[in-house]
């Protein structure tokens, strides 16, 4: 075929590329790297110049731009809407990086006997959404573009992606397609190719604890005024029971509880729960009763901290009761829960449960929505061929823990579905240092997006 001819002539330009993106450092999250984040949208909007998109724009917003691009060759023909992100992570802390985060190296590992690309935004999505770039670029370049392309590639996915929902409601004309593809998750293994059906929602909640209005020597005081980080601990404690199950009244009342048929169809993904246990280093996984490791992250709702400070933390030791203590706290959430409601129940728990010597903060910060997508639509049918034809076997649909708000809004604003078309691990280290890519599945994945394109185009036919 020649588009598989083309990349595979054209494989180590591809490579180097992408390592090109990833050397600048385009942290949505820290206002340091803020030019970085701008110079990464130009990059995206040249590069889909230079593939052949006749449109290529930086979409400016309240925040980072939106890049979107297309190449129509016929209005008949079906269309198909890419979105992925330039923005990444942060990539502390660095001092456990084994090589340095934006100088991208390809090392061999045990699951990436071929090589992976170590680098922060490899897998998260610079080296996913870039396949799409690579794909486009075959396709044009071996005279066998089968659909309509657009591009809609944003910079503010890593905090919340506050200013796409006003694009896509201001745009809906423009971004119309018949299918939307993202590949912004995992697949099982190279072994087991998988595709994504649902992803969970969040809710992210930052709360302050204050005791005394200034901090206190902890012999004089200690024992008789209330330590907020004690008791900012005891509340956090409180909010589960013995199974794992969250205590926050009415948390639970609009989870949606699958049939035993729907749960054993999802257990029936391969997983090895050593191997899983192994990879970590744990002896024991941990969660909510009654569930198993795959129904724990794939359909449940979980509350973790996942940052806790107060108090004195420097060198040797400080007698000290601190004035305040802060943690912040996300929920992710399964089908039908509502952010909105989840941050209000959390919130009026969290003050309800507080004790009379302290005085408690609440704040939300960005939430999502779960959304499942079918597996049985056109474009998943397509996606499915697609896998089948690189991988020679057929993938299997999976539910996964992360979240993409934006897939819910796509699914209620553009009334196409979208498809998860992940092609990264769970072992890849996303927003962990050391993230990487396999070089294996940044080819797979530019030779499976190319052979989507020919299935969708056929089975749209129909
Ligand atoms: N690509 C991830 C989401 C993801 C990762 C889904 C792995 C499935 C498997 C995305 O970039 C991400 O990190 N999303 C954030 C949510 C956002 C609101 C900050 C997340 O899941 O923490
Ligand atoms: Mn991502
Ligand atoms: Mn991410």
């Amino acid at each position: 075929m020649a588009v598989n001819d083309f990349i595979r002539d054209h494989k180590d330009r591809f490579l180097n590329e992408l390592l090109d993106l990833l050397r600048i450092p385009s942290v949505s999250a820290d206002p340091k790297f803020k030019e970085d984040v701008f110079a990464a949208a130009d990059f995206v909007k040249e590069s889909l110049v230079k593939a052949g998109a006749d449109v290529a724009e930086i979409c400016p917003t309240a925040g980072y731009p939106i890049v979107y691009g297309e190449k129509i060759i016929d209005t008949d023909l079906p269309t198909v809407l890419v979105y992925g992100h330039y923005d990444v992570q942060p990539a502390d802390p660095y001092e456990l990086w084994d090589s340095p985060p934006f100088e991208p190296v390809i090392k061999k590992t045990d699951v990436h006997p071929e090589g992976a690309i170590f680098a922060r935004g490899s897998a998260d999505d610079k080296g996913q959404f870039y396949m799409y770039v690579k794909a486009f670029e075959a396709m044009m370049a071996s005279g066998d573009l089968p659909c309509n392309i657009k591009f809609m590639i944003e910079g503010e996915e890593e905090v919340g992606s506050d200013n796409l929902d006003k694009f896509v409601m201001a745009n809906k004309e423009k971004l119309k397609a018949d299918v939307i593809l993202i590949s912004d998750t995992h697949m099982i293994s190279m072994q087991d190719p998988s595709i994504t059906v649902g992803l969970r929602g969040m809710a992210y909640m930052e709360v302050e604890v204050t005791g005394s209005n200034r901090d206190l020597h902890s012999g004089t005081y200690g024992g008789a005024v209330a330590n907020p980080i004690n008791v900012l601990c005891d509340m956090i404690a409180s909010m589960k029971d013995e199974n794992d199950h969250i205590t926050i009244p009415g948390f639970y009342d609009k989870v949606q509880e699958l049939s035993a048929a729907q749960r054993d169809r999802l257990n029936l993904a391969p997983f090895d729960l050593n191997e899983y246990q192994a990879k970590l280093d744990i002896d024991k996984v941990h969660g909510e009763k009654g569930y198993t490791t795959i129904e724990r992250v794939g359909i449940r709702p979980t509350l973790d901290v996942n940052g806790i400070w107060g108090g004195y933390i420097g060198e040797g030791a400080k007698t000290v009761l601190p004035s305040k203590a802060n943690a912040k706290i996300s929920m992710r959430l399964v089908p039908d829960q509502d952010w909105r409601e989840i941050a209000e129940l959390f919130e009026n728990h969290f003050k309800s449960i507080a004790p009379k010597s302290v005085r408690v903060k609440v704040k939300a910060h960005h939430g999502g929505a779960p959304a499942v997508v079918s597996d049985s639509s056109v474009g998943y049918q397509a996606a499915e061929a697609a896998m089948e034809e690189t991988f020679g076997k057929r993938p299997i649909p999976t539910r996964e823990g992360g979240s993409i708000p934006i897939v819910a809004l796509f699914q209620k604003e553009l009334g196409s579905d979208p498809i998860l078309f992940g092609f990264g691990l769970d072992t890849d280290a996303l927003h962990s240092p050391n993230e990487h890519y396999g070089v294996k599945n940044y080819f797979i994945g530019i030779e499976t997006i190319a052979a989507f394109f020919r299935q969708f185009r056929k089975l749209s036919q129909k």
